[in-house]
């Protein structure tokens, strides 16, 4: 199995991660200054969200030039340096790529909308009359152009306008991009939106639902219309397979491209492919999970009716788009910690994003002074009302700045006022504080990552669920050759004991649990143990 397939995956919100030149911002250099954090924490991979050239009105995710490093966080020395160091450390560097949209600031749209017959002037969606797609967050995606005195298309925020992937010379484009920094040594892609980037040629319209005003997994998008033809095209599927071509253009070890795709599970395992498509796609419903034994091993269940091997599902608990996920067990450290077990035992590539491993809560930031455009849409949603959402309509809130220590600004910045504020909850939670506790979270996680490089059935076995007797007990089996493992994990809170029928060779992990002399295996309340059979 290559290393897309087992490497524990670390995501940095670059402008929250580590300032190093005292503006407030986070940037490549504070990255660089913090690898050997992440070496030491075990993490294998990190995924960087977007640092390219941009107005940063969608904070990077609006690119104006692909080819270069917006000057808050650093140049393309700095980004060179950042590939070096990560590579010297043994560290894998993704990078976020947005191939279904540009800004509106981009050369590329100022030419497109500046006349209808620019040389560009196809690379964007252009319409007389628009057809009546909404965009992926709800309101409208057709926005008018007087230059044009047409219409253009947006999935998502009205200055991002989508890009014609049906001209050959954009598609060409974007591959080249991506060529690029493929050459630069970069080890994948993170692939924004994939699912939105081809759209129905014919322009059919969406249907109408009147049962769909809130988005599903099923029905992305909600607002009473199913994304019929703005959303996960057949020929979507076809491109996987063609951006999967040229990452295997490159010599070394293989290139990594994980999607960011939405929809049934029958749906976006298509952008996997027979193993020639996407090597990962992300799966969001573990973002929103319910902590007990029973939804978890459903999900196991699932994902192995879906993603069978040789796929590898991904389990996700937290990112830049959502609210902290710990917010859902109230910040629960213990549950925490039997989380982060779960997600790491799981089959799977565990992805954790920035702050994660020291229980970072969601910021208090409300929707009047988010910097975040999303809360535009939303500025009818009173407070309390938004308070009370499991969604983020101001994704402000987990983007914080990451807490090192208990100093200025979190030991993040040495400005007087970072780009966001720091998190009320730096007191309890942050790097140096867990540092100097061997039971911290962040502790698990280190324990965590090195289990899983050191156990191969961990990394690549297979996986079966087992019962106990017990419906609080999460139990299964990791097996790889000749190496089994058995892993038990109490979601209650009272200590469980269960009779072991199995012979333990070696306790490989436990978290509040213990075999006894007598086989038995005691787990107190949120207890979980690794055990070698
Ligand atoms: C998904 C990204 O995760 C999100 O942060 C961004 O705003 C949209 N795509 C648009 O690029």
């Amino acid at each position: 199995m290559s290393w897309y397939h087992k490497k524990s995956i670390y995501q940095i919100f670059p402008r929250s991660f580590y300032d190093s030149n005292g503006d407030g911002i986070g940037d490549l250099i504070g990255i660089i200054q913090k690898l050997d954090y992440i070496k030491d924490m075990g993490f294998e991979t990190i995924w960087i969200s977007p640092f390219y050239t941009s107005p940063q009105k969608d904070f990077g995710y609006d690119i104006s030039d692909y080819y270069n490093v917006s000057p808050e966080y650093g140049t393309l020395r700095d980004l060179e340096q950042l590939i070096i160091e990560a590579h010297a450390r043994e560290i894998r560097v993704v990078f976020d790529i947005v191939m279904n949209h540009t800004s509106d600031q981009h050369p590329w749209f100022l030419e497109s909308k500046s006349s209808r017959d620019n040389p560009k002037a196809d690379w964007y969606i252009w319409r007389d009359k628009p057809t009546n797609w909404k965009s992926i967050i709800g309101p409208k995606g057709w926005h008018y152009c007087k230059e044009r005195n047409q219409y253009y298309f947006a999935s998502f925020f009205p200055f991002q306008p989508d890009l014609n992937f049906w001209n050959p010379e954009v598609k060409k484009t974007m591959f080249d991009v991506c060529r690029f920094w493929l050459s630069e040594g970069v080890d994948g892609f993170r692939l924004d939106i994939f699912n939105c980037i081809i759209k129905d040629k014919e322009f059919r319209d969406n249907p109408f639902d009147p049962f769909h005003l809130v988005p599903t997994k099923e029905h992305p998008g909600g607002f009473f219309q199913i994304r019929k033809y703005s959303l996960n095209q057949p020929e979507n599927f076809v491109l996987a397979k063609e951006l999967r071509k040229v990452a295997d253009e490159f010599n070394g070890p293989p290139r990594l491209l994980v999607g960011e795709v939405f929809g049934s599970h029958k749906t976006i395992r298509k952008y996997l492919g027979e193993q020639d498509g996407l090597h990962l796609v992300f799966l969001f419903d573990i973002l929103f999970y319910k902590f007990s034994a029973k939804f978890f091993r459903k999900k196991i269940l699932e994902y192995e009716h879906y993603y069978p091997l040789p796929h590898v599902p991904t389990v996700v608990f937290s990112n830049h788009d959502q609210l902290r996920s710990i917010g859902i067990i109230n910040g629960n450290m213990e549950k925490a910690k039997l989380l982060a077990l779960t997600q790491y035992m799981m089959r799977c590539i565990p992805i954790v994003y920035y702050g994660e491993e020291i229980g970072m809560t969601s910021g208090d930031i409300p929707l009047k002074e988010a910097r975040d455009y999303l809360p535009k849409f939303f500025n009818w949603v009173p407070q309390f009302v938004a308070d009370l959402l499991p969604v983020a309509l101001n994704r402000d809130v987990s983007r914080t700045p990451m807490q090192w220590n208990t100093n200025k600004n979190a030991g993040f910045s040495a400005a007087d006022t970072t780009w966001l504020p720091v998190n009320k909850d730096v007191e309890d939670r942050n790097v140096a504080e867990q540092l100097l506790d061997k039971d911290s979270l962040l502790y698990v996680y280190r324990a965590l990552n090195r289990l899983r490089r050191d156990h191969e059935s961990i990394q690549s076995g297979t996986i079966e669920v087992i019962q106990t007797g017990n419906d609080n007990i999460l139990a299964f089996t990791r097996t790889f050759e000749d190496e089994k493992l058995l892993i038990l994990l109490n979601f209650s809170k009272s200590k469980i004991k269960n009779t072991l029928t199995e012979t333990v060779k070696e306790v490989l992990y436990a978290l509040k649990a213990e075999v006894t002399d007598s086989s038995e295996c005691i787990l107190q309340g949120y207890g979980g143990i690794v055990l070698k059979i």
